[in-house]
């Protein structure tokens, strides 16, 4: 039988997302987007999960979009089928916390999977790069447009033009990554951390996942109008209620996610 692309995992209110192709490389194919799509399709329609783990196998996260396929597609085809957008753009619009947990080469669209999500964490063996000028084309997935975001633009355009990766170490002096861990500890320092977030209220964590989203689409004073509505209107919510009870009675706030 064969198995499944991407496997799941609940950890409480967590969910922990394998890329767990039959190549350990985790070529990231047709198959493996749509199956994460789906997966992310699910937890964003389910209360019970706040927060979500996405990681690799213990050789890569990803080495990128599938070369074998790419190798034979025209520009009719790449267009019509919307290659690259159409099953990638489920996890750009996925709605709740998504936690990056980075072991070995993320490579191509795997340094643009793990950019998709809101904080990377990386094995000290952890690898990321943009290879994509050395096989003829441009990177598609994020590449150009995250990674001088993320990393400043003199280390994307060193990246992107040279196609040379950097260490973990580089990712984390960079901004890249938020953390590097010993690589037998990725997964249970990811859950951790998920957990940490997953504790408070979901539609509080939605909110601040769109407002963080927002500071890169719009000007300044635009953001920062966003983030007032959004904090305005958090005064609708009960768990600001209980959040700020809580405080002042010196307990744990028991959130409703209401
Ligand atoms: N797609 C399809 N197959 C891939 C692949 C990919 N991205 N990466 C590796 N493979 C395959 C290899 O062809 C090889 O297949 P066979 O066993 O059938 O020969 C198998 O995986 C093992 O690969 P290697 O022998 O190369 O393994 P290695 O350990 O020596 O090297 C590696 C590992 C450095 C990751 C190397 O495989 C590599 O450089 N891979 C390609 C990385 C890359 O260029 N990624 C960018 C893709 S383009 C892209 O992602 C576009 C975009 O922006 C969306």
């Amino acid at each position: 039988m064969k198995r499944a692309p991407v496997l799941i995992e609940k950890h409480g209110n967590v969910t922990l997302l394998r890329l767990a192709s039959e190549n350990p490389l985790n070529p990231l194919t047709d198959e493996l987007v749509d199956a994460l799509g789906d997966a992310l399709g699910r937890i964003d329609a389910d209360d019970a999960v706040h927060a979500t783990v996405i990681t690799g196998s213990e050789k890569a996260f990803a080495a990128g979009a599938d070369i074998v396929a790419m190798s034979a597609l025209d520009y009719a085809e790449a267009f019509r089928r919307d290659y690259v957008g159409r099953n990638w753009d489920r996890i750009r619009a996925h709605r709740k916390p998504l936690i990056a947990a980075v072991q070995g080469y993320a490579l191509g669209g795997g340094c643009e999977l793990a950019m998709m999500c809101d904080i990377v964490i990386a094995a000290d063996d952890a690898t990321f790069g943009q290879p994509e000028v050395k096989l003829g084309i441009v990177p598609g997935a994020g590449g150009t447009q995250r990674l001088p975001r993320a990393a400043g633009k003199s280390l994307a355009m060193q990246m992107c033009l040279s196609g040379a990766s950097i260490s973990a170490q580089q990712a984390l002096a960079c901004g890249l990554a938020s953390r590097v861990v010993a690589r037998e500890r990725l997964v249970a320092e990811a859950l951790d951390m998920a957990g940490s977030i997953a504790r408070h209220s979901l539609p509080v964590l939605m909110a601040i996942k769109e407002a963080v989203g927002r500071s890169f689409e719009s000007s300044l004073s635009d953001g920062l109008l966003f983030e007032r509505r959004l904090f305005q209107a958090g005064f609708a919510l009960r768990d600001q209620k209980e959040g700020m009870a809580a405080f002042l009675q010196k307990r744990t706030p028991e959130f409703l996610n209401k």
